[in-house]
């Protein structure tokens, strides 16, 4: 006897199709569901940075109006993914709580940018304000738009509106927990390198073409630094005509970035590149490098000796490396003499002004002389075999 119920096949229809339903409740919603509340519930001590103690939005919170408002998730998302590759380039893989206080949550789908869930700490504030103005500053060819209406002008100046400083809060709280390990990842600290190019001339063409596609917004066409970027960086991006800047601490500089500056590191850059780079920040300031060690009064030097002991050397090093005892807690960090040389002009005119944005402090009240042979014993420092 065959119950007529089991032969209709709509039955079977009805229990599979019930069936795959229920099953993909509980694998793709019940379950998600209670692992997730285990995730957030042991993230709930993180406080949501979007609110104040006493309830009123903050400005983390505003910027991330901003960031909605102006539809930045066109082009950026926020979301490291958990395959091969992810994490060398934005750190490590998103995990749910980092988004719990997000709604709506700001993925994103398209990368016409970087992913910026691991922005915190990777630039300075002034490197955004820059770049939110007209990214062209920073980063000569970018196709992403300027924000001019997000600054006004107060004089001569141009400064950020509550909006844009809000838009850096934020920016500067996306993957903040990971900061540090964001850090030691793009900019090494104790990164020095004396290697050499890994085989193969260096092309110096190459290097200028690279200079004019990646650094010419913040150090002007002619390395010098110019009038655009420097309205908003401190320190200003560095003149390196007036400098004379060893390649391989050129190279060191170009995989670190500086910290503390909006100098940012180029490390995803192929190595070649980096060296051919590297070798045309020497030649830009190869005539100061000339002139200056050929003028260099060895008489002046060692008046200048006690002088830097006493004033310079906390900092800078009694060697002239930038590893004073006071060196390690700045950054910028204080520059290492034993790789650079400066035109003595330039050098006063730093002795007299010090440089704004970081530690370096002016020596106005300083004589005219003792700035001269202090600045012959800094230029006596520098080390050839290096
Ligand atoms: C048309 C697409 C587009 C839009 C819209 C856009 N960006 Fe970008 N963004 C880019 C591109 C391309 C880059 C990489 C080049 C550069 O640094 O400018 C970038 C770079 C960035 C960076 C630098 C990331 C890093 O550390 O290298 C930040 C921060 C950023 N954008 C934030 C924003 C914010 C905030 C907005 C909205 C106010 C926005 N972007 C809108 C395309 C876009
Ligand atoms: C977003 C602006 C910006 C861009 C882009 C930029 N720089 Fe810089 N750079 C700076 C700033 C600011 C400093 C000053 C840091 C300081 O004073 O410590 C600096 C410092 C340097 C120094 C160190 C000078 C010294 O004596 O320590 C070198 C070398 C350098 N940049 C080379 C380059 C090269 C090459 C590129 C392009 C591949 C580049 N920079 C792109 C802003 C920038
Ligand atoms: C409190 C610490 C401190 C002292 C003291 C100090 N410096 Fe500096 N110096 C710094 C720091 C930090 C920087 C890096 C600034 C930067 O990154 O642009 C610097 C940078 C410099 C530069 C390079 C500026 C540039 O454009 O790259 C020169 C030259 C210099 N110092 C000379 C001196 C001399 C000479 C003395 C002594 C008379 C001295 N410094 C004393 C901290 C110090």
């Amino acid at each position: 006897m065959s119950n007529p119920k089991f032969e209709k096949p709509i039955f079977f229809l009805l229990v599979g199709g019930l069936g795959c339903f229920i099953l993909s409740f509980v694998v793709m919603g019940l379950s998600p569901w209670t692992s997730l509340n285990a995730v957030t519930q042991a993230a709930k001590s993180k406080e949501n940075p979007y609110i104040e103690k006493d309830g009123t939005i903050s400005s983390i919170g505003r910027g991330r109006k901003v960031y909605i408002r102006e539809a930045c998730w066109h082009c950026h998302s926020q979301f490291v993914r958990p395959v091969a590759g992810e994490p060398y380039r934005y750190g490590p893989a998103s995990e749910a709580w980092e988004s719990m206080h997000d709604i709506p949550q700001t993925f994103g789908t398209r990368r016409i940018g970087p992913d910026l869930s691991r922005e915190a700490g990777r630039r300075s504030d002034d490197w955004h304000f820059a770049h939110f103005y007209n990214p062209r500053t920073t980063t000569p060819q970018s196709v992403m738009p300027g924000y001019p209406w997000l600054f006004e002008k107060s004089g001569d100046a141009i400064v950020p509106k509550q909006e844009a400083i809000d838009l850096v809060a934020y920016m500067q709280n996306l993957g903040v927990h990971y900061k540090d390990q964001i850090q030691s990842i793009v900019y090494p600290k104790f990164f020095k390198v004396s290697g050499f190019p890994s085989g193969g001339d260096i092309d110096i063409d190459r290097g200028r073409e690279l200079f004019v596609q990646n650094c010419v917004g913040c150090h002007g066409d002619d390395g010098r630094s110019n009038e655009r970027s420097s309205k908003f960086l401190r320190p200003r991006a560095a003149n390196l005509v007036d400098r004379y800047v060893s390649p391989s601490e050129a190279y060191a500089i170009l995989n670190r970035g500086v910290l503390g500056s909006a100098m940012p590191s180029f490390r995803e850059m192929p190595e070649r590149d980096l060296w051919s780079l590297a070798e045309y920040v020497g030649k830009l300031g190869e005539s100061t490098q000339e002139n200056v060690l050929s003028k260099l009064d060895p008489q002046k030097a060692k008046k200048g000796e006690v002088l830097y002991k006493t004033v310079c050397s906390a900092c800078h090093g009694p060697s002239g490396a930038g590893d004073g005892p006071a060196a390690m807690a700045l950054n910028p960090r204080p520059k290492d003499f034993t790789r650079r040389i400066f035109d003595p002009q330039y050098l006063k005119s730093i002795l007299n002004q010090g440089v704004p944005g970081s530690a370096m402090p002016p020596f106005s009240s300083m004589s005219d002389e003792n700035k001269e042979n202090i600045s012959a014993y800094v230029t006596s420092l520098y080390r050839k075999d290096l």
